[in-house]
């Protein structure tokens, strides 16, 4: 049985991108076979796509970190052929082949059962980036944030994570301030939910200082490097920031002082390796209480436009949600 998928090989000339069909015998063991109807674009992917290491080791690949279709063949006593999922993190599209495939194979403890009030396309506007933003909310919630609190900053605001951060944040009644480098995309934050955007470098002012003006009770961080220091130093005391993201680099510089003067807590959040009951927790949340309508994000994408978007993703050039329809 043969389908369709992304493929990317490694070259005298670098990583190369095609569409190829692929043989279903050729996927990797697992007991849940899914014809995916709707993948993804994340950040992730763009690693994926361009060799980096971290992310994929073996070439020939087919990248894609979210999947959600229909159960063509099950093995597992928890799924029948027919049932609607979703498939996000642990190794898909990672070293196992993934959602930019017209089918994948994975283990059932993958695999997430599409909760009532979600359908195969919300499900993947929302995809791994809405998944993290929700845990990042979840987190600050659990770490005592509530709406009363004080603004949420959410930086790398128009991108994936960031974008449904904002509009999820601002539908549970928080007050939100967004950072963005695209001085051209007020406007959207503005009507995702924001009452304040900020710019790149406002944000990384006063870098030099041990402590700033106290302002924000929560952060979404998807941005990591200085800009996520200089957030935690302007956290109220007692708040928290959520740190998911690297776009801006992986490293910062540090002082213990917000953390023993201000109280406050930097959370820890991976959507990866989160086990699969704290993934349906979260996605039976975003099917009910925390159920967004994100359809104003979504950019679609086909898998001869993947290659483009994969490139814009790279460049921080993405707005909101690419989701691949098959
Ligand atoms: N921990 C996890 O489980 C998890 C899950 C999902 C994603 N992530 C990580 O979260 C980050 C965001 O992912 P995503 O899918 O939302 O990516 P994305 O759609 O590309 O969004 C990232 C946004 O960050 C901003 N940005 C880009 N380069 C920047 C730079 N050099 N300095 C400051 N801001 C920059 C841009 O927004 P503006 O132009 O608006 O500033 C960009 O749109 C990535 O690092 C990704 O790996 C982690």
């Amino acid at each position: 049985m043969k389908f369709n998928a992304f493929w990317v090989e490694k070259t005298e000339n670098g990583f190369e991108r095609s569409i190829i069909e692929r043989e279903v015998d050729d996927l990797p063991e697992g007991d849940v076979l899914v014809d995916v109807a709707y993948s993804s674009l994340n950040y992730k992917d763009g690693l994926s796509a361009s060799g980096s290491p971290g992310v994929t080791r073996n070439y020939p690949h087919t990248p894609g970190i979210d999947a959600a279709g229909i159960v063509a063949e099950s093995t597992s006593t928890k799924f029948s052929q027919g049932d609607e999922v979703i498939v996000i993190g642990f190794d898909l599209g990672m070293n196992t082949s993934g959602g930019f495939g017209a089918k994948i194979r994975v283990p059932s403890d993958w695999v997430v059962k599409m909760p009532d009030g979600l359908d195969l396309r919300s499900s993947m506007i929302i995809g791994t980036a809405g998944f993290t933003a929700a845990e990042c909310i979840q987190k600050l919630e659990m770490a005592g944030l509530s709406k009363d609190a004080g603004p949420v900053l959410v930086t790398g605001a128009t991108g994936g994570v960031g974008s449904v951060a904002v509009k999820l944040l601002a539908q549970l009644g928080h007050e939100v301030h967004a950072v963005t480098g695209k001085s051209d995309k007020k406007d959207f934050l503005v009507a995702l939910g924001a009452s304040e955007v900020l710019s790149r470098d406002q944000i990384m002012e006063g870098l030099e200082k041990p402590l700033l003006k106290e302002t924000w009770a929560g952060v979404v961080d998807t941005v990591g490097g200085d800009m996520l220091f200089n957030a935690l130093k302007g956290l109220r005391y007692g708040g928290s920031l959520a740190a998911c993201g690297l776009v801006g680099g992986p490293s910062f510089s540090a002082t213990v002082l917000p953390f023993i003067l201000r109280h406050v807590n930097l959370l820890g959040v991976d959507s990866v390796q989160l086990p699969i009951g704290e993934k349906e927790i979260i996605w039976n949340r975003l099917a009910s209480d925390w159920k967004v309508d994100l359809s104003s994000l979504e950019e679609v994408l086909h898998l001869d436009s993947l290659s483009g978007a994969i490139d814009r993703i790279l460049k921080g050039e993405m707005v909101g949600r690419g989701v691949l329809h098959y």
